[in-house]
């Protein structure tokens, strides 16, 4: 079990949505949060909500793309609050385009954002927790990664997503055998500033910031059957799979049934498939 309480804990991407979501339920359960951000104003913001209803926070610039700009983060929200023991690698950017219409700055930024903001995270903060034997290390990938041919047009998003579930799954091992827990959430969908605002959290190499809400393909959420839910439930339903170590929360019931009929359904076909050959390779028909 898993205590919030007294901790110091970070969230990246928690000046928006499921992040500040999870800033202010950590606040709420009496712990510390490093708020940090791309969008410094956003984080400052969460950050003077949590001290105005009596807790301890501080905001933090944090680019998770930039791994010098997430140990600066990291070095700035232990001097101000306390060794750092609860990690939530949350920051995330997406796209709904075909690949051949995108630049290959946006594929740049898409993956980075999503898998090297994980991994960049597990560099900068976890070690620590290791050496001390103690913390939790969260990180936030998608349904998109969970069942990578589930929605089209998100290649680089479902690839990243994918792979940070497999990271994350991975390090479950060693974790334990270092005293940590780990989590990863695959959230299907949660009301939040992505739509809004995606374009804004292009760092400037990989073209900078831009305008514009995301233009979500006609028919895309029917396809998907998203049920959004609120980020202050997804952030509740987050730490209670904190508190008890385990590895992979889904938002969304509803949707075992989707998972079974895509995922299931195609690995099942995939080991299937491999009998075939088996028997072909045994009879001579190979
Ligand atoms: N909302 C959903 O339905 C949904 C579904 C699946 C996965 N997710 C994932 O949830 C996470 C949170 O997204 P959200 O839906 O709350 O969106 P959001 O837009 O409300 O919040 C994203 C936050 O991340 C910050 N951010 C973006 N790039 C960053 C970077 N390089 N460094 C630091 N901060 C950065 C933004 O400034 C913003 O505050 C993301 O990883 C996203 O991919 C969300």
């Amino acid at each position: 079990m898993t205590e919030i309480s007294g901790r110091v804990a970070v969230v990246t991407g928690s000046g928006s949505g499921i992040g500040r979501g999870l800033a202010l339920e950590l606040a709420a359960q009496g712990a510390a949060v490093g708020v940090a951000d791309i969008i410094p104003e956003n984080a400052e913001a969460v950050a003077q909500g949590i001290r105005e209803r009596g807790g301890r926070a501080v905001a933090v610039h944090c680019d998770v793309i930039d791994r010098a700009s997430v140990k600066a983060a990291k070095a700035a929200v232990e001097v101000a609050l306390g060794p750092v023991s609860l990690v939530f690698a949350n920051a995330g950017a997406t796209s709904f385009e075909r690949v051949v219409d995108m630049s290959e700055d946006d594929i740049d930024w898409i993956v980075h954002a999503n898998f090297m903001g994980v991994m960049n995270c597990l560099i900068a903060f976890y070690p620590d927790m290791a050496a001390r034997g103690d913390g939790h290390f969260f990180a936030t990938a998608s349904t998109a990664g969970l069942m990578p041919s589930w929605v089209p047009y998100h290649v680089p998003y479902s690839g990243a997503k994918l792979g940070v579930i497999g990271l994350m799954l991975n390090l479950v091992t060693e974790a334990a055998e270092a005293g940590i827990g780990v989590t990863v959430l695959c959230p299907g969908g949660v009301v939040s500033g992505m739509k809004a605002n995606n374009a804004r959290y292009r760092p400037t190499r990989f073209g900078g910031p831009g305008e514009g809400e995301v233009k979500i393909p006609d028919g895309f959420f029917q396809h998907a059957q998203l049920h959004f839910r609120p980020a202050d439930e997804v952030a509740k339903m987050c730490l209670r799979a904190v508190r008890e170590n385990r590895p992979m929360v889904v938002t969304d019931a509803g949707m075992r049934q989707t998972f079974h009929d895509t995922y299931v359904k195609l690995v099942d076909e995939a080991f299937d498939f491999t009998d075939r050959f088996e028997d072909d390779l045994q009879a001579g028909r190979v």
